[in-house]
C-alpha cells in the first residue's frame, strides 16, 4: 500500500509555475515550501532548481507521508525530508533548525492561503517576515479577487464551493494579502497571470 497522494492539478500547473521559479528565485540557497500537500509539486521542482534546496512542510500527517512517498520515489539529494509546519502558528518549527545551515532564501506557498482562515495568511506573511533575509522571494500561486471582484465565474463558482465548507475560507483579494504582506515588510515585486485564471504573486524582504 502507498501513502502517495494525487493531486491532478499538480500536474497541470507545475510547468508553469517552474517557468516563474526560475525567473524569481535566487541563484542558490533553500527554498521552504509552506503547505506543500502531496508533495509533488516538492519531487517535481527539486531536481530541476538544483543547485537549491527544497524543504516541503504540511500540518496534516496524511500530507507529510505522502511527501516522504514521493521522496523515495523521485529521489532527489537535493530535497529535504518534510517538516510539521502550520503557518498560522506564532513561531514555526523551522525556526528551532539551524536557520543558518540552512540558508532560506525564499519561501513558496501554492494553493493555500484560500484554503484556510485568514489567520494561516497572516501568519504566512509573519514567518516570511521573521525568517526571510533581505531580498529573500516569498512566492504565492493561486486564484485571487482584483479590486474585490472575481476575475472569472469558475473562480466565483470555486469561492462559494470554499465557503461552503469552511465558511472561513474563501478566494482572497489580492490588495489584502498585499497589505498584510506589506506589514511585514514584504514588497510586491510583480504578478504574474497563470492558467485557469490564477495568478503568482511575488514579494520581496525589505
Ligand atoms: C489545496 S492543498 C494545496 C497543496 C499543494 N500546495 C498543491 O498545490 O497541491 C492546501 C494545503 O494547505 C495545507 N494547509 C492548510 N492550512 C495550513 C496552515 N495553516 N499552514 C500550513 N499549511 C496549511 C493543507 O494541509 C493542504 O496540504
Amino acid at each position: 500500500m502507498t501513502n502517495k497522494q494525487f493531486a491532478p492539478a499538480t500536474q497541470r500547473n507545475r510547468e508553469y509555475i517552474l517557468e516563474v521559479l526560475l525567473q524569481i528565485l535566487p541563484a542558490s540557497g533553500t527554498i521552504l515550501e509552506i503547505a506543500s500537500g502531496t508533495g509533488e509539486h516538492a519531487t517535481y521542482f527539486a531536481p530541476l532548481l538544483k543547485p537549491r534546496k527544497w524543504l516541503p512542510s504540511d500540518p496534516n500527517p496524511i500530507a507529510r507521508d505522502s511527501i516522504t512517498a514521493w521522496s523515495q520515489e523521485v529521489a532527489s539529494d537535493n530535497l529535504y525530508p518534510p517538516i510539521e509546519l502550520d503557518a498560522s502558528l506564532p513561531v514555526w518549527n523551522v525556526e528551532s533548525m539551524d536557520l543558518q545551515e540552512l540558508s532560506i532564501c525564499a519561501i513558496a506557498n501554492i494553493n493555500m492561503i484560500h484554503i484556510s482562515p485568514w489567520a494561516a495568511c497572516l501568519g504566512l506573511m509573519a514567518g516570511a517576515g521573521r525568517i526571510l533575509p533581505s531580498g529573500g522571494i516569498l512566492y504565492m500561486y493561486g486564484p485571487y479577487k482584483l479590486d474585490g471582484k472575481h476575475t472569472a465565474p469558475s473562480n466565483e463558482a470555486f469561492d462559494a464551493s470554499l465557503k461552503s465548507q469552511n465558511p472561513e475560507w474563501g478566494v482572497r483579494n489580492l490588495d489584502d494579502v498585499i497589505a498584510a504582506a506589506k506589514a511585514q515588510k514584504l514588497n510586491l515585486l510583480k504578478t504574474v497571470q497563470m492558467p485557469a485564471n490564477n495568478l503568482s504573486v511575488i514579494f520581496q524582504r525589505d
